[in-house]
């Protein structure tokens, strides 16, 4: 009999962002039943939104330990637990539950300093429990295509990778009191040193390796607070050297006036090209020299079996962000039930430590004004 998953979640509660997209994408596949929750740092909105989101409210925690501590004690206890919470967050939150032996599904960036993220790697070797990272954009069907495309050699060494995540909800001062997520964002303490940088930059980075297969080596990178006031980068470019010699840019903005989630990565091999981007994520663009360059298409023809595995309507019928946040949850069923499989494309906490890695020289870097600086493995 099919049985699902019970987690538990910490944060997303009323007024929240990503709790309510990660509670969606749970659901989309059927593989996980929301049972226990501290869904706030407030105790009174804690328990308000646990009753929102039908949380029995014996089950409803004024804390995040408490929380670990009562469902590792409990016969039907909860197996995994999502950890959506600002930032600086995720590094207890995570720890807490992993020593409880329970799997963590953890919202990027993975903790918000380098020292934490590299205590989380230990804690997490040490646990029996598993831990899934959401860069949710490794989930689209066309992403996982282009990275066959480009890993297979269909486009011959990689030369250039462009890629860029560029926003504008950043461009003005926020008033903080309005805008929840923007409140923390702009305050190191929460968010870590890095804004763009951590926020959709580590996005950015996570999909070049992803897609790409190749490992950047070093960074020349410069990062401005264009906003007066603002206490972290909202701009972020960069060069980037890559171990094969290939080269590319990454640019992170929050500050681009009329760019919403605009995430777009473009990797040039010898023998061809391929172009994707997140707001018409169904399309790939597959250019090889000295052809017409053709335009595949999620669940049309050409839809390799790897971008077909993760696509669950016929082709013109539009998949997105929930789906592609919903394969990340798929798995990572499949990985709790089982065990991590070595083919499984989820991302794990070695990609969480190594975008912190990118954050940590991106700072320094542009801090040296643009020294190239290795990204330390
Ligand atoms: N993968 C993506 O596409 C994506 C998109 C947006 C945000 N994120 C990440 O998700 C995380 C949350 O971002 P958001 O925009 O949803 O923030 P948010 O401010 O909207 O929500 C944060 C939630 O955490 C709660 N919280 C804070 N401290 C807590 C504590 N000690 N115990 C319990 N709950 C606590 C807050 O009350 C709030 O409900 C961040 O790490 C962010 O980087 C990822």
């Amino acid at each position: 009999m099919h049985k699902r998953i019970k987690y538990g979640m910490v944060g997303g509660g009323q007024g929240a962002f990503i709790g309510a997209v990660h509670r969606m994408a749970a659901r989309i596949d059927d593989q996980f039943e929301l049972v226990a929750g501290a869904l706030s740092s407030n105790a009174e909105r804690a328990a308000a939104s646990a009753a929102e989101v039908g949380i029995d409210p014996s089950r409803s925690y004024a804390s995040f330990e408490d929380m670990a501590k009562a469902e590792a004690a409990r016969q039907d206890g909860i197996k995994a637990v999502s950890v959506v919470t600002p930032n600086y967050m995720h590094f207890p939150v995570a720890k807490a539950f992993l020593q409880a032996g329970i799997s963590v599904i953890c919202d990027k960036p993975l903790t918000a300093t380098l020292n934490d993220a590299l205590a989380l790697g230990e804690i997490a070797k040490l646990s029996k429990a598993e831990f899934i990272l959401t860069h949710n954009y490794s989930g689209y069907p066309m992403v996982r295509q282009a990275r066959e495309i480009v890993q297979s050699g269909q486009i011959g060494k990689v030369r250039r990778v462009q890629v860029e995540y560029v926003q504008d909800w950043l461009s003005a001062a926020v008033d903080a009191a309005e805008n929840k997520q923007a409140d923390w964002r702009a305050d190191p303490k929460r968010s870590g040193l890095g804004g763009a940088i951590a926020d959709i930059g580590t996005h950015a980075f996570q999909l070049t390796n992803f897609i790409s297969g190749v490992a950047v080596r070093e960074i020349a990178a410069d990062l401005t607070r264009f906003v007066d006031g603002r206490l972290v980068d909202d701009d972020a470019h960069m060069l980037l050297r890559f171990e094969n010699g290939a080269k590319g840019y990454l640019w992170a903005s929050q500050v681009a006036p009329g760019n919403e989630n605009n995430l777009r990565i473009r990797i040039y091999g010898e023998k061809g090209g391929i172009d994707w981007s997140q707001e018409n994520p169904n399309q790939l663009w597959v250019s090889m020299l000295g052809e017409p360059k053709h335009l595949l298409t999620r669940g049309g023809h050409g839809t390799s079996e790897v971008a077909a595995n993760v696509t669950r309507v016929p082709a013109g019928h539009p998949e997105g962000y929930l789906e592609g946040f919903a394969t990340i949850y798929n798995e990572a069923a499949d990985i709790i039930r089982n065990g991590r499989n070595p083919d499984c494309l989820s991302p794990t906490i070695d990609e969480g430590i190594l975008g912190m890695r990118f954050i940590d020289a991106a700072i320094r870097s542009s801090n040296a004004d643009a020294k190239w600086t290795p990204i330390d493995a």
